[in-house]
């Protein structure tokens, strides 16, 4: 569905929904993502666009502190970039004598938050926590689709609605008012393989990289899973042959 006719339908949902339902959250739609089903992958194009989209607009506020930059090879990003990308920070460690020194980040170190602490995350977003969001998808109801629709969801309160300071109104969240002001606007970011950068685009884009960042090794489980019943299969059309084999004598 396009973004606009989304809107129309939450708007349409919210004329429909009583009163008293203030705070029950909409239904949140089903999209069709490539690493759904037993054999689904996770695109590399998709998984790139979507880690340009978490660098240069979710990572102002949000981690996704346990993945480590070293994962960020395995969707196709060239070694030496992301050497750069981890050498850009600096990490606390111990020197040879056991003191705290700062030195440059490596490809084991795990992707820089943005803030030291909650506390200081809270102290710059109004009081809010920005989670992290490493297992995002797998933590709420809905899982992609959740983040999917709240990324997309955002649109004019209901008429009669009060939004607390520093609100913004999203049909999604469980209580419709959430501290993240709408994080996506058309055309936020460049992406390199010239796809048209909507809002759109850009949620599907960076829930599939968070949806890799949840599970990465996801595409091993499901192929694994595929082999074993390949195998299972054999073993059976095998073990029937040979029970026809033994049997065929005794009446
Ligand atoms: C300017 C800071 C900021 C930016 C940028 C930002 N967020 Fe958030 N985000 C927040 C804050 C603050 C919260 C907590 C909201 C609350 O609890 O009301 C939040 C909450 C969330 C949640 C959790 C919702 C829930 O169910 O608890 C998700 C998912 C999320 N953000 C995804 C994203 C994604 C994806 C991006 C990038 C496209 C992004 N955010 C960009 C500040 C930000």
């Amino acid at each position: 569905m396009s973004l606009t006719l989304r809107r129309y339908a939450i708007a349409f949902a919210l004329t429909l929904a009583p009163a008293s339902a203030e705070g029950d959250t909409l239904p949140i739609p089903h999209q069709k993502w490539p690493f759904e089903g037993p054999t689904g992958t996770f695109p590399q194009d998709a998984l790139q666009r979507g880690y340009q989209v978490f660098k240069e607009v979710c990572s102002a506020c949000h981690g996704v502190g346990r993945i480590s930059y070293g994962n960020l090879t395995k969707i196709g990003l060239p070694k030496e970039a992301v050497k750069a990308l981890a050498a850009a920070h600096e990490q606390p460690d111990l020197n040879e004598e056991g003191q705290p020194v700062q030195r440059k980040g490596i490809l084991s170190d795990k992707i820089h938050a943005p803030y030291p602490n909650d506390k200081a995350a809270r102290a710059a977003n109004n009081g809010a926590l920005p989670p992290d969001l490493s297992l995002m998808t797998k933590a709420r109801a809905g899982g992609p689709n959740y983040v999917y629709a709240l990324l997309t969801g955002y649109c004019e309160a209901p008429p009669g609605t009060t939004i607390t300071e520093g609100m913004h109104y999203n049909p999604y969240f469980p209580s419709r008012q959430i501290a993240m002001a709408p994080p996506l606007s058309e055309g936020q970011v460049t992406f390199a393989d010239g796809t048209k950068a909507t809002v759109d685009q850009m949620a599907k884009d960076v829930v599939t990289f968070l949806s890799w960042a949840a599970e990465p090794e996801m595409e091993h489980r499901k192929q694994m899973g595929v082999k074993v019943l390949f195998y299972l299969l054999i073993l059976t059309v095998v073990l029937y042959l040979s029970k026809r084999k033994i049997w065929k004598d005794v009446e």
